[in-house]
């Protein structure tokens, strides 16, 4: 428990395609209220890209850090639709989300494709929230780890260089938006595997690698996932779209690490 406190838990919401401007102005001022509470965490919000421009306005004085829900893997060009690193980081992105697996399954991102991804983000100084997670199908043939090895290992074979700033979100995807959370005790096991596959490549950052759980987490489960020992804080998606509800998960995390 005690390697738990070197790791400062990060609340990470994912708009996904959902939010408006409204949405982001009432982020703005449920945080001019709760600012002073919600120390020693991160908090991280991924609006659509077009939300970016206006979040950094409403957002700079708060605690709120925001980032990119993707980008592409190739530099500036003629890729009609795409968004490049760089661009992130001229938003005052700090984070990007990668290897979602709403990004996998209906956009066919392929692990060669997310690992040029990292590359292009770490290039550019965006931290990288990789995702990573089994289906119920895979769960039930006992091949989460493999599973989670092979969306793993390649990131890791890019050496610890690369490895530095890296946060991985494990997100079952039986759980992402179907209100079937996993268990305190399921996640854990998970990410205490997920810390041993990463000591086994690159030692020196497994004890200090942030590892957030997401899959349905609300106001009334977060507190009993983020007290887990190797549950970093969490990646929201439904509840991250309601300031109030969004700010209970914050809290939370700074009760489990106060
Ligand atoms: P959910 O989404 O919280 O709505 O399940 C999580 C995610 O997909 O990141």
């Amino acid at each position: 428990m005690e390697l738990k406190t070197l790791r400062t838990p990060i609340v990470a919401g994912n708009w996904k395609m959902n939010g408006s401007l409204e949405l982001v102005a009432s982020i703005a001022e449920a945080w001019q209220t709760a600012a002073s509470e919600l120390t020693d965490i991160e908090v991280v919000i991924f609006p659509p890209a077009v939300y970016l421009s206006a979040a950094q306005q409403a957002w700079q004085a708060t605690q709120i850090k925001w980032g990119g829900q993707n980008l592409s893997e190739y530099a500036p060009g003629a890729y009609t639709g795409e968004i490049a690193a760089p661009m992130l980081q001229e938003m005052a992105c700090q984070y990007v989300l990668l290897g979602h697996s709403e990004r996998r399954s209906i956009y066919g991102e392929t692990v060669a494709q997310i690992t040029a991804k990292f590359m292009c983000a770490q290039a550019a100084g965006l931290r990288p929230i990789l995702c990573v997670g089994e289906t119920q199908e895979e769960r039930d043939k006992g091949q989460t780890m493999a599973v989670i090895s092979n969306q793993l290992i390649p990131i890791l074979a890019l050496g610890t260089d690369f490895l530095a700033d890296v946060v991985i979100a494990y997100e079952p995807v039986w759980a992402i938006g179907t209100g079937l959370t996993a268990t305190p005790e399921q996640a854990q096991a998970v990410h205490a595997d997920i810390r041993k596959l990463v000591a086994e490549h690159a030692p020196n950052i497994a004890p200090e690698l942030r590892i957030l759980y997401g899959g349905s987490v609300k106001p009334n489960n977060a507190k009993e996932l983020f007290a887990m020992a190797d549950i970093d804080g969490g990646l929201i998606g439904g509840a991250s779209l309601n300031a109030d509800s969004f700010l209970q998960i914050c809290r939370a995390a700074v009760e489990c690490k106060a």
